[in-house]
């Protein structure tokens, strides 16, 4: 008999771009059913199934964006940032009651500048309203990177953003189990920050001409971490 406890299903809404992809791949080796959201179910259908042929296995499917968040339990929010109001505008009731990971830095890779506040997830929380429970997650995680090595730990932290932080433990677990170590940082509008770590990144990146420059916080002990006291 197969006592395994089902994972929870991860909707990326936006899911057919680069981000999605990356976070997409991670969740699903590590054992999670995956929907990836499109405007298009034909275009989601196709980006879940070139992930199944990449992982060898079924692990994603593909359906409209209000119909993967109506359907997953979690849901990550990987639009371009450009469309990032009008996609929340047009997923709110289908989002009612779940969790939603913002994953927006609005950062522009040729002119990496921080972005002014409010945070892209204090923004995402006003609009949806309180039956959403908004987390910033992975703003700093880039897709290339992600979609590399799908079974090794990555050598990143990620910075949780909520006001729930309830929500953002469950979030803490999801990344951890795509390979990141994961903390809570405060709540959503601690998140332009993070943001603004992603123009840090860029132009760490552009200046030593490497891909890979990402952050570590340090001073923390495995114990501290596991409980996070509210
Ligand atoms: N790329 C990275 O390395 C990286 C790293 C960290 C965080 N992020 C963040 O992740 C998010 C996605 O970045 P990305 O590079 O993956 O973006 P992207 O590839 O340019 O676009 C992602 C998806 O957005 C959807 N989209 C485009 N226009 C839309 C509209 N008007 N309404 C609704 N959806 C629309 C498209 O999906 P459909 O056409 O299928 O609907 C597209 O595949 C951004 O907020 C970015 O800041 C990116």
């Amino acid at each position: 008999m197969n006592t395994q406890i089902p994972k929870q299903t991860i909707a990326i809404l936006g899911g057919t771009g680069k981000e999605g992809p990356g976070l997409a791949l991670r969740w699903a080796y590590a054992g999670y059913p995956i929907i990836i959201g499109s405007r298009q179910l034909e275009k989601a259908q196709a980006t879940a199934k070139e992930l199944n042929e990449r992982l060898g296995f079924e692990a994603a499917t593909g359906l409209e964006n209000a119909d993967a968040a109506r359907t997953a339990d979690f849901s990550v929010l990987t639009v371009v940032q450009s469309a990032h109001q009008p996609a929340l505008e047009g997923l709110k009731d289908a989002l009612q009651g779940k969790i939603l990971v913002d994953a927006t830095a609005r950062v522009d890779f040729r002119d990496p500048k921080p972005p002014a506040p409010p945070s892209a997830a204090r923004t995402a929380q006003d609009l949806l309203g309180p039956g959403v429970r908004v987390v910033a997650a992975f703003q700093n995680v880039p897709a290339h990177v992600l979609k590399k090595n799908l079974g090794q730990s990555l050598d990143t932290d990620v910075l949780i953003n909520a006001d729930d932080v309830e929500a953002a433990k469950e979030i803490i677990h999801l990344a951890e189990a795509a390979g990141m170590r994961a903390y809570y940082a405060g709540g959503l509008d601690n998140a332009v920050v993070v943001e603004g770590i992603t123009s840090l990144l860029i132009s760490i990146n552009k200046h030593y001409g490497i891909k890979t420059a990402s952050i570590q916080v340090t001073g923390l002990v495995e114990v501290e971490k596991k409980e996070i006291p509210v």
